[in-house]
């Protein structure tokens, strides 16, 4: 007990790195913009990002125009097809079928959630495989299944993009992946089950946990690097979090208060961590600077 106690006293006199997703994500973001400004030369043209809304979820419009901010700042063109809810699933696939037919199109996003009515799946899989800037398509999800390489090993498949996001972030603050044991919370296609085999891939030992997990905080006491992306404020609280860890918190909540939280309790963790992301400014915007990667690794594959 004395000893638990000494080594929780030594963490707390340690400053916790709070990992800042939004300076990291600005320095990329202006890389890329020299990278595309040199594309006209090249090429004869800027890459070019069609994003499809569909219906009026307020946090899916924010997210949207976040993604056509980035793309203005960096240069790449960027049109926002947005559908009424009512849209129906032979429509929303005959627009897909367009944007993959359309030649001056190099990547396409359908928004996520679509509203009920459309089969999700049906949406994402018509989208043109390499036009797919998310990396859900069967075949860029089973290249990611398949290879043990990193994303900028073969950018010919693209990577889904908070996971991208999730392991530039750790490599950019010199976190050690390799034989650290890494456990995720939450098995979401978009982010727990791709940023798993992200860390396997890094030669982490990698635990998923998810609804049904039994004793979750015993598990992720044990992480040496904890990525909690479930969407529920609070599911991980000081007591669940190992002495020194790294905590990657992809979660964005808006409480009753109006502000946004985590999916981790910040406050209680951020002295038992050594290295936490906030939210906002953690992993957010390194989500969008993926999607703004992958959309140029879209277009020079394309060339
Ligand atoms: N909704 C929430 N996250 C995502 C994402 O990464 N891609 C898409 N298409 N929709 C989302």
């Amino acid at each position: 007990m004395v000893l638990r106690l000494l080594r929780y006293e030594f963490y707390c006199y340690l400053r916790v790195v709070i990992l800042s997703g939004k300076q990291l994500s600005d320095n990329i973001k202006a890389q890329l913009a020299k990278e595309v400004a040199t594309f006209p030369e090249k090429y004869g043209r800027v890459p070019h990002l069609a994003v499809v809304l569909v219906g009026d979820d307020p946090a899916s419009a924010t997210y949207v125009r976040s993604k056509g901010k980035a793309c203005d700042l960096i240069g790449i063109q960027n049109t926002t097809i947005h559908l009424p809810q009512d849209t129906s699933e032979e429509s929303l696939l005959e627009q897909i079928r367009l944007l993959n037919e359309d030649e001056g199109v190099d990547g396409i996003l359908v928004q996520l959630p679509l509203p009920d009515h459309i089969d999700e799946m049906k949406a994402l899989y018509a989208i043109a495989r390499e036009k797919d800037v998310d990396g859900f398509h069967p075949e860029n999800v089973a290249a990611l299944w398949r290879r043990r390489t990193e994303p900028e090993d073969n950018p010919k498949y693209s990577v889904p993009c908070t996971p991208r996001g999730i392991i530039r972030l750790l490599k950019a603050a010199d976190v050690e992946i390799e034989g650290k044991r890494a456990v995720v919370v939450g098995r979401s296609n978009i982010v727990g089950l791709p940023v798993a085999k992200l860390l396997l891939n890094e030669n982490a030992t990698v635990t998923i946990c998810h609804s049904h997990t039994k004793d979750l905080g015993s598990i992720t006491k044990e992480a040496d690097i904890l990525v909690v992306a479930v969407g529920e404020a609070g599911t991980v609280r000081e007591g669940m979090v190992k002495p020194g860890a790294v905590v990657i918190d992809v979660g964005i909540n808006r409480g009753q208060d109006g502000k946004l939280h985590g999916d981790v309790d910040f406050e209680g963790v951020k002295d038992i961590a050594s290295v936490i992301t906030p939210v906002p400014g953690g992993v957010g915007p390194m989500t969008i600077c993926s999607l703004m990667e992958n959309t140029v690794d879209c277009f020079i594959n394309r060339q």
